[in-house]
């Protein structure tokens, strides 16, 4: 895998073992003379082929931690990114002294966000929303693994499905990490993005804001006064983000910089009036 240029060979192939032998780091360290049997030699190595073939290493385990817990992916989801925890970490800060009520998620996937959220807030409950069946399956698996299944609505829909006409409630919190990426950029992204994640989790149309003027339209009937909106952006896309949030009379409350220092999460509430 070094040969192949894969720098990060070692950790890589630490996680494929890890995963077949079902061991930790501390297993390893305790007792690194462990035997390998041929069968479970072969599915290592069936995993660096994979890997020399540039699938991505979380999608090979099937698995990716988000957040400190461990969410199943597939190729139905987008796997969860570690940049999307600065929104996650600035939802928390906001509602710090007072957890919200109700939570509601576009565009779930792996159900990583709402999920680390409920996980957080034990009183919470949330709502789920996905244009991809296969994709709240998955989210709901994740959700049942770490118990917090009982406290989410999932909810098959687009942006501004009927779902939402048929609410009785509005929320205390809106989080979602729409699909970004400028439809014309797509061929250019690095090919263990383009061919591995679903193209429904990257396309946000001929300018990549297409998700977020429908998000952002209809944010003032979904949101309750006093609650907040966490918008994950783009490169380059904080500005516009919260033109279009500004546009709609909407207050931008500020905008949060991932651990790069890029600006990645614009903050929104319905403001004064
Ligand atoms: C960038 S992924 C984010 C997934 C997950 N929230 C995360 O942060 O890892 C965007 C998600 O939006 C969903 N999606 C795309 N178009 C949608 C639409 N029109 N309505 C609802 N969800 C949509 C995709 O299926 C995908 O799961």
């Amino acid at each position: 895998m070094k040969a192949a240029g894969i720098d990060s060979a070692d950790l890589e192939v630490r996680l494929f073992i890890k995963d077949v032998l079902g061991i930790t780091d501390t297993d390893i360290l305790a007792g690194p003379e462990r035997p390998v049997s041929e069968k479970e030699s072969q599915k290592i190595e069936l995993m660096v082929q994979r890997r020399l073939k540039g699938e991505p290493v979380f999608r090979i385990l099937g698995e990716r931690e988000f957040w400190g817990l461990p969410f199943k992916v597939t190729p139905d989801t987008l796997d969860p990114r570690p940049d999307t925890e600065t929104l996650v970490e600035a939802a928390l800060k906001r509602f710090k002294t007072m957890p919200p009520k109700m939570i509601l998620d576009l565009g779930t996937g792996t159900g990583c966000i709402l999920i680390s959220l409920l996980h957080e807030w034990p009183e919470s409950q949330g709502f789920a929303v996905d244009i991809s069946e296969k994709a709240l399956l998955v989210a709901q698996e994740n959700a049942e693994r770490h118990g917090v299944a009982d406290r989410i609505r999932f909810i098959q829909g687009d942006w501004q499905g009927d779902w939402s006409a048929a609410l009785n409630d509005s929320f205390d919190l809106i989080v979602s990490n729409p699909p970004y990426i400028p439809s014309g950029d797509i061929p250019n992204l690095e090919s263990e993005v383009k061919n591995h994640d679903p193209i429904q989790a990257l396309d946000g149309g001929k300018d990549g804001f297409q998700a977020y003027e429908k998000i952002i339209s209809q944010l003032s009937s979904l949101l309750k006064r006093g609650g907040a909106v966490f918008l994950e952006v783009g490169f380059n896309q904080g500005e516009n983000v919260a033109r279009l949030a500004a546009d709609s009379c909407l207050s931008v409350e500020g905008v949060h910089p991932d651990l790069a220092g890029i600006p990645r999460v614009v903050e929104i509430s319905l403001g004064e009036n």
